[in-house]
């Protein structure tokens, strides 16, 4: 039977010099996409899907992310005085969410090497990984597919979603075999970033994983790859080439995904995420619409 997941890993540790100077004191999670730092709609997918024990492996210059999932005394006994409490709830909220733990990466060799430095504390058990930048919209649902297919096939599982062939360099490709199962793939090969005229395919791995344990143990012996850094998707190559801890099965995405790692991706998961409240939807639409606010 396969242990039940409890278990989320969050990289955090990137510098984010996309974004210098916003980033040059703030960690780029924290960057705020509405009203909650990019990384709060992450937390908030894994507790939704039952992992409630969060790891966040940080880096240098990251202390306001483990403010921001911590108490503030100070404020919400301002707001409890005022009698503010919609704002008093959305900060506690953020406090309450999960069951927070924090690694640091030390050496920034890459995502494989930060998952690696999870090790520690999810032992030998099957953990998810999602990477901060990705951001899953909550009206589709992404996770909770591929925890039910890891129930299934005993697996590690990833996350695929067809790009625009001229996006490869920026992905995971994957090389894929249907399953009996609509909407879920055999992986047999990945290749990380390939040129679009080397790429084998258009499907991409987006920044959620559901990993057996066994990937400790190829991570540890992986080679710096691509960029000079430790790549998960190298380490999740041989687990599939050479069906490692079950193998590795691929859920197809076909909602809504916001790229924040870059700045047009981050404005467009504003602006969506934005049109998805009820409180804003109606007023944006309509100054987006008026063609006079696009004369810049
Ligand atoms: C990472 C992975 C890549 C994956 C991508 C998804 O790259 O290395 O395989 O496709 O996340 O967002 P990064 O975006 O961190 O460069």
């Amino acid at each position: 039977m396969t242990k039940r997941l409890t278990k989320a890993v969050i990289p955090a540790a990137g510098l984010g010099t996309r974004f210098l100077p916003a980033t040059k004191a703030m960690p780029k999670e924290m960057l705020p996409v509405v009203d909650k730092p990019a990384i709060q709609y992450v937390v908030e997918e894994a507790v939704r899907a039952g992992l409630t024990d969060v790891l966040m492996i940080t880096g240098r210059n990251k202390s306001a992310l483990e403010n921001h999932f911590d108490q503030v005394p100070e404020l919400q006994q301002i707001l409890e005085e005022k009698g503010d409490q919609k704002r008093l709830e959305a900060v506690e909220f953020s406090s309450e969410l999960a069951d927070m733990h924090y690694v640091r990466q030390g050496d920034p060799r890459g995502l494989g090497h930060a998952v690696l430095r999870s090790k520690l504390h999810v032992g030998n058990n099957p953990f998810a990984v999602l990477l901060g930048d990705d951001i899953i919209d909550d009206r589709d649902v992404l996770l909770d597919t591929m925890i039910a297919a890891h129930g299934k096939y005993g697996a590690t599982i990833i996350a695929l979603m067809e790009v625009p062939r001229e996006m490869t360099d920026h992905y995971g490709i994957a090389t894929v075999e249907a399953t009996a199962d609509d909407g879920i793939v055999k992986v047999l090969d990945l290749v990380e970033k390939p040129d679009p005229a080397d790429a084998p395919s258009t499907l991409a791995v987006i920044g959620r994983y559901v990993l057996q344990p066994g990937v400790f143990n190829v991570l540890e012996v992986t080679e710096a790859g691509k960029g000079g850094e430790i790549q998960l998707t190298d380490a999740l190559r041989r687990m599939a080439i050479e069906e490692i801890d079950g193998g590795v099965y691929g859920v197809i995405f076909r909602g809504r995904r916001y790229d924040t790692g870059d700045k047009l991706g981050y404005i467009k998961a504003i602006v969506s995420l934005a049109l998805a409240r009820p409180e804003l939807r109606a007023e944006l639409h309509e100054w987006l619409e008026d063609p006079a606010n696009r004369t810049a």
